[in-house]
């Protein structure tokens, strides 16, 4: 396994459509190992190949780290719902952070390192970083959906605000 360096905006590989993965070999595998070696390096929730400089369809997600990674390879969105506004942060974009708005619910179907299909549902957190990944996969960045940028200030207010709740919770 390899840890790889992240490819920052702006980098053309960024904008492009991933191709599809047709051979589900050792490579894919190396690829996979190595991008969720990245992004636990990283400490992010999920990764697109295209960030690590390969313009293929893989994505990984790992929201909740008591649950093995999800890897999304040639993923297709089959049905969303619902909606959902929350702060959002991308690993190509250091220090960038906005609201987004992304639906609540989502299907996808994908494949898996072997090749086999696969059928997801996800709500949530996890399926807000789903879409981000195949955003990804379809030269979709997350600043063209930001509807208002929360500089860094604010976030750390909110995240000390979340503690505080957190804590409140345990109390009640
Ligand atoms: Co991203």
């Amino acid at each position: 396994m390899a840890i790889k360096e992240i490819v920052e905006h702006p980098s053309p590989i960024l904008l492009q459509k991933c191709k599809e993965v047709v051979k589900f070999d050792e490579k894919l595998a190396q690829l996979l190992d190595d991008m969720y070696e990245t992004m636990k390096e990283v400490d992010g929730v999920g990764l697109a190949a295209p960030q690590v400089g390969e313009s293929v369809q893989v994505a990984i997600v790992e929201v909740d780290e008591e649950q093995e990674v999800i890897e999304l390879i040639n993923p297709v969105v089959t049905a969303i719902g619902g909606s959902e506004i929350e702060i959002e942060g991308c690993l190509s974009f250091p220090g960038v952070y906005g609201e987004v708005e992304r639906p609540f619910y989502v299907k996808v179907e994908a494949q898996e390192r072997d090749g086999s299909l696969y059928e997801l549902e996800a709500e949530g957190y996890e399926a807000r970083a789903i879409l981000h990944e195949i955003d990804h996969l379809n030269g979709v960045l997350f600043d063209s959906k930001i509807i208002r940028i929360v500089d860094l200030d604010e976030l750390e207010a909110l995240e000390e605000e979340e503690i505080e709740m957190s804590r409140e919770g345990e109390e009640a």
